[in-house]
């Protein structure tokens, strides 16, 4: 590997650890006890747990989709499996059809839908993530929206929402029944809303950081790095997790365990979809398999839903 890119991957590794270390050094602490104090004056909140919960996701994945630079993870151009299988499937509503593409990123969706569509939005909740949408795609609508609320978008307006790489998993429990709820009524009738969600029953949902072996010392360097990262990530995000019978949090690999996800499992999230009036055409697992029934799968990291307004 080119010498200056493993040292670019290091460098936020190296930089972490060693900023961990110092500040252990210097205050006698970790960095999750680092948190900024509450102001003296303000007052204590008297919000319910869950509550208290739901900011505190949403303050945890803001600080990342936030955050300068972050729209370069997203520069991809391709489909996953799974969402290749499910749009070829599907291809007939979205080609001159009105579409909504949820969390958007920099618009690795993009080049596929907008060109089929005869009207495409791409909403994203991070100004940062918008202007690189807009400096990849100047042509096609972007705008900065949060998707708990599509108020400004009409009730029966889309044909085809798309919320893919588990963008609803960023919010809350209650904030996820608001984003269904605001799909379900800006979708017409016999539209279609895919999406992916973090997979509860994955094999591996509930695992920390894991060290990576390599034969290559460079590449075993890198690895400890990343696993030191990811750890000190761990021991402060993971203090978050929060497990309830319908889903838990959990912090993962994305961005080295510094987000904290919503995980359903499959039966629960077809339920779910039931109560917020739609129903559920098919489920695909990560390898583009349509699962059948709500049967558990173990081996993918999310599963990605196609729905339908139910009649
Ligand atoms: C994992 S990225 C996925 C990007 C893109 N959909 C893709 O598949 O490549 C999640 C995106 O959702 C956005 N997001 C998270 N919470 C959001 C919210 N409440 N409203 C709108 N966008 C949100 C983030 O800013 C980020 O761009």
């Amino acid at each position: 590997m080119d010498r200056r890119v493993l040292f670019n991957l290091s460098l936020p590794y190296v930089a972490r650890a060693a900023g961990w270390i110092f500040h252990r050094k210097e205050r006698g602490g970790s960095p999750s006890q680092r948190r900024p104090r509450r102001p003296m004056s303000s007052k204590p909140q008297r919000a319910t747990p869950d509550a208290t919960r739901t900011s505190i996701q949403d303050r945890v994945n803001r600080r990342i989709y936030l955050s300068p630079g972050v729209d370069s993870y997203y520069h991809d151009d391709q489909l996953d499996v799974a969402e290749g299988a499910a749009l070829l499937k599907h291809q007939p509503a979205v080609a001159g059809r009105r579409v909504l593409d949820i969390g958007v990123g920099p618009g690795r969706t993009t080049r596929f839908l907008a060109p089929l569509a005869s009207d495409y939005l791409g909403i994203d909740y991070s100004p940062i993530m918008v202007e690189s949408f807009r400096r990849s795609f100047p042509a096609v609508a972007v705008a900065c929206l949060d998707m708990r609320d599509l108020s400004s978008l009409a009730a029966d307006s889309i044909d085809f929402v798309l919320a893919s790489c588990n963008v609803i998993d960023a919010v809350s429990h209650q904030d996820r029944q608001q984003v269904l709820g605001e799909v379900r009524r800006v979708m017409c009738a016999g539209g279609i809303f895919m999406f992916s969600s973090h997979n509860r029953d994955f094999r591996e949902a509930f695992r920390g950081p894991q060290l990576r072996w390599s034969r290559s010392p460079c590449n075993q360097a890198l690895h400890l790095l990343r696993f030191i990262g990811q750890q000190l990530n761990h021991r402060s995000t993971g203090k978050l997790r929060q497990v309830e019978r319908e889903y838990a949090l959990l912090d993962d690999i994305g961005h080295d365990f510094q987000l904290l996800h919503y995980y359903i499992d499959c039966a629960t999230q077809i339920e779910q979809l039931a109560r917020n009036g739609f129903a559920t055409l098919e489920v695909y697992g990560h390898c583009g398999r349509v699962l059948s029934g709500s049967e558990s799968d173990l081996d993918s990291p999310s599963l990605l839903y196609v729905a339908t307004p139910a009649t």
